[in-house]
């Protein structure tokens, strides 16, 4: 390395007027140059609200996409646009337009781990942090089909007993890979470690936990127990974050099916590094760009998520 490049990023972000939002999903050094860090909801949040005339968005593509669809007006640069995500792949919007012809009656729930295409053909867009409450605010007799991940839609299904709802077969291939069985051997070794589960996991694997919830919900289930140690079963990125906050306590990377395979880490958030970063800022390039009349639907979507109180 020929620079130091966290002093290069920020002389960058200052000469371009940028600001860096990340989810905790990334490398801790990239985590370390954002100015605002969080998971999918509180990220969308804010980027409705930045001063700064330039994002850069350090996540896989479809949170770019996201930041851009709700604020057009603004340059939102994407370092690393190969970044994927599995679960966004698992509904392509021609399929889900199918799906809507054939069931008119349905309203569409979509997590925000969609593309834009898909977000354009969504009534309301959820989150993990707020699922629960969007699927509360549709009334009861009001078919719904729950898209991407197979496994929130469960979780939100056995938590309001909701019978009118669909699952789109989708999932994340990072958290379907913790395994059950393992994570029972290991909290028999722990007994006193809480176990705290993303509820993208199967159900077998959220049976388990003491708190199942969002990456936010997770590291305010952690602040607020009085227990000491945690088996933690979600994307190995928060890791840093739960040692960083709470220093005394002790988090025990979840076991996969893999048994090499500690805490599961999603490869593509992964791609986004540091020269990227400087490199993208630096050519103001790649930058996100959404054709307008797909980019007003889904901008729909979002909002009637954002509203929901
Ligand atoms: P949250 O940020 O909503 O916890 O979602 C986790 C995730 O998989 C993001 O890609
Ligand atoms: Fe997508 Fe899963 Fe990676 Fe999140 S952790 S970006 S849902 S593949």
């Amino acid at each position: 390395m020929v620079e130091n490049l966290p002093a290069r990023i920020a002389e960058l972000k200052r000469e371009k007027g940028a600001v860096i939002l990340a989810h905790y999903y990334c490398l801790p050094e990239v985590q370390a140059v954002a100015d605002f860090l969080g998971d999918s909801l509180a990220l969308s949040i804010k980027a409705q609200s930045v001063e700064e005339k330039v994002i850069l968005f350090a996540g896989v593509n479809f949170m770019a996409e996201t930041a851009k669809v709700l604020c057009p007006e603004k340059t939102v640069l994407i370092p690393c646009p190969e970044a994927g995500c599995s679960l966004a792949d698992s509904c392509e919007a021609e399929e889900l337009a199918a799906f809507k012809r054939e069931h008119p009656e349905c309203m569409v729930v979509s997590y925000v781990n969609t593309t834009v295409g898909v977000k354009a053909l969504t009534d309301i867009c959820c989150t993990s942090s707020n699922a629960l409450q969007v699927v509360k605010s549709i009334p009861e007799s009001q078919p719904i089909l729950f898209a991407p991940d197979r496994n929130l839609g469960s979780f939100i299904q056995a938590q309001t007993g909701r019978k009118n709802m669909i699952m789109w077969d989708g999932c994340c291939k990072v958290h379907e890979e913790f395994s059950a069985e393992a994570i029972k051997r290991l909290m028999a070794e722990n007994p006193t470690a809480k176990v705290v589960v993303h509820p993208e996991c199967t159900s077998e694997v959220v049976a388990l936990a003491d708190y199942a919830g969002s990456t936010a919900g997770i590291l305010e289930y952690c602040r607020a127990s009085e227990a000491e140690l945690f088996i933690v079963v979600t994307e190995s990125g928060i890791l840093a974050e739960l040692e960083k906050q709470m220093p005394s306590k002790q988090f025990i990377p979840a076991p996969t099916f893999d048994p090499t395979v500690k805490c599961n880490e999603c490869k593509d958030m992964k791609l986004v590094t540091l020269e990227k970063i400087a490199e993208c800022l630096e050519k103001m390039s790649p930058e996100v760009e959404i054709d307008e009349e797909i980019r007003s639907q889904a901008e729909k979507a979002i909002i009637n998520m954002v509203n929901i109180k």
